[in-house]
């Protein structure tokens, strides 16, 4: 694979890169509260770029985040813009004050199954801790929560399975909603310039 750096796109990379902002879903984002192990943070930056998904927030009291490895996340986190917060729920205030509703993924009794939720709605799933779970200060602040029903031994699913799971319900109601059809906007077109003043300045690959 020839490989080149910096230096003007082709336009072939840039008709892919229009395709798929096109179809970016801006108002459709998932919170990652503290987790602990970067294989399954890199496993949701993944499914969160592949479904569609324009950002994504880490809330992290950590002092360090651990780096995003290119060869777990195949790359996904340079096409997902990431919000880092520290405290839960100025997280979810945020998300609130720009018209999502929060929805923790959680074991709660009085969760709502993840298919009767509307995805179609401006909405950020909150996905919790491996061991925690999500912290009770996001419970606190938040709208609700949704669960994935479990029919057997297990007591849970794995974050990013749990993850990719809600996002391809969510997806099937936008596609279903006409929602996932290509359309440009100035939001668009703001995205597509960062996204091509940064690759000029990267290697590329062809
Ligand atoms: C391994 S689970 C954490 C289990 C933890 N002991 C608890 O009680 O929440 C990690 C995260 O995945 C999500 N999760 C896993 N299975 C789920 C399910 N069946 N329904 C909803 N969320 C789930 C939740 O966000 C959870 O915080």
């Amino acid at each position: 694979m020839a490989r080149k750096y910096g230096g003007p796109l082709s336009e072939r990379r840039k008709a892919r890169m229009r395709a798929v902002v096109e179809r970016r879903q801006f108002d459709l984002t998932v919170v990652l509260e503290d987790l602990a192990d970067p294989h399954n943070a890199a496993a949701v930056y993944r499914s969160s770029e592949a479904f569609g998904l324009a950002e994504l927030h880490i809330v992290a009291e950590r002092a360090i985040w651990p780096g995003m490895h290119p060869a777990v996340t195949a790359s996904a986190h340079r096409w997902v813009e990431t919000r880092r917060w520290y405290d839960p729920e100025l997280c979810c205030k945020g998300l609130q004050d720009r018209g999502f509703t929060v929805l923790c993924a959680a074991l709660d009794d009085d969760a709502r199954d993840y298919r009767d939720v509307d995805w179609t709605l401006p909405t950020a799933l909150v996905l919790g801790q491996e061991k925690q779970g999500v912290s009770p200060d996001m419970l606190k602040r938040a709208d609700g929560c949704v669960i994935v029903p479990m029919v057997g031994f297990a007591q849970s699913l794995n974050v990013s399975v749990c993850g990719g799971i809600v996002l391809s319900e969510a997806l099937r109601q936008r596609r279903e909603a006409g929602m996932c059809e290509p359309t440009w906007d100035d939001q668009r077109e703001a995205l597509f310039q960062r996204w091509v003043s940064r690759e000029e300045g990267l290697p590329q690959s062809e």
